[in-house]
């Protein structure tokens, strides 16, 4: 019997929820995180209405699994049966002006929400990759925001003209509603779980740009 999209799915989200508890209870958004993730309807077992599909950016996916191994074995190797399933996606509203590699090197994939496993109510909980070398811009989103760093290390800033700030891998990062933030990736791909807790129909705004 082979195991379902939805187990492998369910899989994930047990080894997340576990690895938040066990190494980041009481940091910035993490009890907001897990209880809106524990309002969701995730027992609907229809089949998903967006075809699978891989990304370039996937081509990332070996060297963050091999990175997130070192931070929770578990998430690893639930990740990595569940990965090659899920539908990756870009939005091309959320990166630079054209010109850059940027769009090439970065995608996401929802385990609920839009284009996810489960539709989610309010809520959005996936997987994040950025190649080596990008930068993803300023912006601001009426959604709070958790990262959960899974390689490294990457630069943060928080305003237009602020400094880069180091995040090692391992790191979670909390951002508040509309809380200006953007990322650069150094040597080494950024691969993260995020989430965004609600609002997620709000404003989103490239910033600079
Ligand atoms: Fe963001």
């Amino acid at each position: 019997m082979t195991t379902s999209l939805f187990d492998l799915t369910d899989r994930t989200l047990a080894a997340l929820v576990a690895g938040l508890e066990k190494r980041h209870a009481g940091e910035d958004g993490v009890a907001e995180t897990l209880s809106r993730l524990n309002a969701q309807d995730c027992t609907q077992r229809h089949e998903p209405t967006v075809a699978t599909k891989r990304d370039l950016a996937c081509r990332h996916l070996a060297a963050g699994l091999a990175a997130t191994w070192h931070i929770d074995k578990d998430i690893s190797t639930a990740i990595g049966d569940l990965a090659q399933s899920l539908h990756w996606q870009r939005i091309p509203e959320h990166v630079p002006r054209p010109g850059g590699s940027f769009m090439d090197d970065y995608a996401f994939a929802n385990l609920i929400g839009p284009g996810g496993v489960y539709p989610g109510d309010d809520f959005m909980l996936g997987l994040f990759i950025i190649g080596p070398g990008q930068i993803y811009p300023d912006h601001l989103h009426a959604a709070p925001e958790l990262y959960w760093l899974f390689s490294g290390p990457t630069e943060w800033r928080f305003s237009v003209d602020g400094p880069w700030i180091q995040k090692k891998a391992g790191e979670l990062h909390w951002n508040n509603s509309s809380e200006s933030h953007a990322i650069r990736t150094l040597a080494a791909p950024l691969f993260a779980a995020w989430a965004w807790t609600r609002d997620i129909d709000g404003d989103f705004s490239i910033l600079g740009a």
